[in-house]
């Protein structure tokens, strides 16, 4: 293919541009005398003195001067250079970019990618029609209405109705000359099982399709119109596609980039119903993670906009949580953190349809720093009725605050939490030079944690093993003090070593008298262990305390039989190996495993 100059570039894209749709897209105008008018997005006002006029190609604002063609506008309001919005606009538009050379496969890829986007935008706008303009989606159209969506809010983001029908959507696409195959790897349908064909996906539900940061259809949200029951989840995803990736995606960011940028900071909430409320409710700042950890690639997205990230999760100590996991990972993209605890109500959504936008902004006003928002969690567990107890807290602390490097900074948190824990300062300070020396020494030559090493390691593990070690895990966790009888019984080396990291850690929290807890876990941890923790302490089904202690005690077993079992049949093969050569060896041997067989046996027996 041939590549036109640079120069030529940005003069097919400004021929193909019309200004007036760019700037619709932002700001909602109004036509009066062959321009078009609204309010400036660049500076407050409550007048419209922006005018639009599209023979010229040209924006200005008669209050604060901004002006320039279609480029600068998308410069100013996306916050990039001058190219990369010529960029973007090309993009938009379809046109290639000709700095890029392609090789037929790239090629074939993006051509192929493109074909997946258009689908998406097509299903998207078959399920908002369905929405708002046929007789079927007036269930959806009820639901939306009963949780206060307005019908602005359903057009913002394009909302839409699912039917309670198997081959629906189906067959709007492939009238499109979209082929099932192409419809099934975005996720829209599926096999079916038993017999030849597909079904769509998502029925019966309302549909919130999730778009990339430029706006691109990615991806789709489904939730059922009632309450949820075991049968059916209450949200269904997209599930990883080429185009979807959960961990990459802020659902909300197209819409809220502009507002998130001149606010100078992001809100982020835990599910997409959240942001859609908030955004509905006049909140424009805000993003929505789908369902998944916050990741570090979330951080990098957001801090494109803004350096200040406040997250406001849902109530519940599972929001909580997840708010904990959060922290380190933004803290580490550099960002400012902040943290909203929702008082009154589950979730935002809750809060603010109940309390109204003034009441969330005050929230937000008086979101707590990351450390006050750690010290909170600590003190809300805490003992601090006795000295013991305040020294526990003290140490949970203090990793949060040993790296602030400046002095002044430093010596107001000593202050703070000293006051807080009714200790002397001189006590604080002692203790924070403890750990910072600790850490130092902890940071030189620790090899078992490199990444190469954990890599090695990681080998598939027997199911068996795996849920024993799951069990007595979640047992130590919540009963630290049974960990002296585990390590007498079970080897720690059957550990995978994802579980051995949480097993050394609670024997060390219980050597060291460090509380159990989730924020320990989250510092101490790695990311893996910690996460692993997670899924193992929430997969506890609440079962009867005897059938916990009854699972615990066969899980112990189950993990000694195996390791008796692994080196029973190590001592035989070795030996097999000194039969013929020395006989001494071999006579030794075969009794060391016979004896194994031996507790074999009784292990079986009781
Ligand atoms: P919540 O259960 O807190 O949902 O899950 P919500 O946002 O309050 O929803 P409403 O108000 O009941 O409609 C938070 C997020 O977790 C994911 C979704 O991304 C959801 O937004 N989730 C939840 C699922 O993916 N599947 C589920 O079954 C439930
Ligand atoms: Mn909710």
């Amino acid at each position: 293919m041939q590549h036109a100059e640079p120069d030529d570039f940005v003069e097919r894209v400004s021929e193909r541009s019309d200004i007036y749709s760019v700037v619709s897209r932002y700001v909602p105008l109004t036509q009066k005398s062959g321009r078009y008018w609204g309010r400036c997005p660049f500076h407050n006002e409550k007048t419209a003195s922006f005018c639009v006029s599209p023979d010229k190609g040209f924006f200005y604002c008669f209050g604060c001067g901004a002006g320039g063609n279609v480029f600068k506008f998308l410069s100013l309001i996306e916050n990039i250079s001058y190219f990369e919005a010529v960029k973007l606009q090309a993009e938009r538009l379809g046109i290639d970019l000709p700095t890029q050379r392609y090789s037929p496969e790239q090629d074939r890829q993006r051509r192929e990618q493109k074909v997946l986007f258009q689908i998406n935008e097509t299903a998207q706008d078959f399920y908002h029609e369905c929405l708002i303009k046929t007789a079927r989606g007036e269930i959806g159209r009820k639901y939306f209405a009963g949780r206060g969506i307005t019908a602005e809010t359903i057009q913002t983001f394009k909302l839409g109705y699912a039917p309670d029908e198997w081959e629906n959507l189906l067959p709007q696409l492939t009238r499109r000359d979209f082929t099932a195959q192409q419809i099934e790897s975005v996720g829209l349908i599926a096999k079916r099982k038993n017999s030849s064909g597909y079904y769509d996906r998502f029925r019966a539900r309302v549909i919130i399709p999730i778009a990339d940061e430029r706006g691109r259809v990615v991806g789709f949200g489904g939730r059922i119109l009632g309450n949820a029951d075991e049968s059916t989840p209450k949200y269904l995803n997209t599930p990883e596609t080429p185009i979807f990736n959960k961990r990459k995606i802020l659902f909300g960011l197209d819409k809220s980039a502009r507002a998130i940028n001149s606010a100078g900071c992001a809100i982020v909430v835990e599910g997409y119903m959240d942001a859609i409320s908030l955004f509905g409710a006049g909140v424009q700042n805000v993003v929505a993670t789908l369902g998944t950890a916050f990741t570090p690639d979330h951080a990098k997205l957001l801090l494109r906009y803004a350096r200040k990230i406040i997250f406001c999760y849902d109530s519940d100590e599972a929001g909580q949580r997840a708010t904990i996991r959060a922290l380190p990972i933004v803290q580490a993209a550099g960002a400012e953190v902040f943290i909203v605890q929702v008082p009154d109500g589950k979730d935002p959504d809750d809060f603010i349809r109940k309390h109204g936008k003034d009441a969330f902004d005050a929230l937000i006003r008086n979101a707590s720093t990351l450390i006050d928002y750690r010290m909170k969690y600590v003190l809300a567990r805490a003992e601090l009725a006795t000295p013991v107890g305040k020294v526990q807290a003290l140490r949970e602390i203090l990793p949060v605050v040993v790296k602030i490097a400046d002095t002044a900074a430093r010596n107001e948190y000593t202050k703070k939490i000293a006051a807080a824990l009714y200790m002397d300062e001189t006590l604080v300070k002692a203790e924070w030079r403890k750990l910072l020396r600790q850490m130092q020494r902890d940071s030189t030559g620790n090899a078992e944690n490199s990444p190469v090493k954990r890599t090695r390691l990681a080998v598939a593990e027997d199911p068996a093993i795996r849920e024993a070690s799951e069990i007595i895990l979640r047992m130590l966790w919540h009963e630290s003090d049974m960990i002296s009888y585990v390590r007498d019984t079970v080897p720690r080396e059957i550990f995978s070593p994802v579980n051995r990291e949480i097993f050394d850690w609670l024997e060390d929290c219980a050597q060291h008298g460090k509380s159990v807890n989730e924020l320990n876990a989250a510092s101490d941890l790695s990311e893996a262990a910690d996460a692993q923790l997670s899924r193992i302490i929430l997969g506890g089904d609440g079962e009867p305390r005897a059938t916990e202690i009854a699972m615990f005690d066969d899980s112990v077993k189950v993990l000694r039989r195996v390791n008796l079992k692994k080196r029973y049949n190590e001592l035989l093969l070795q030996a097999e190996k000194y039969i013929s050569s020395d006989d001494d060896a071999y006579q030794r041997t075969v009794r060391a495993s016979l004896k194994i067989k031996h507790q074999m046996d009784t292990l079986k027996g009781d």
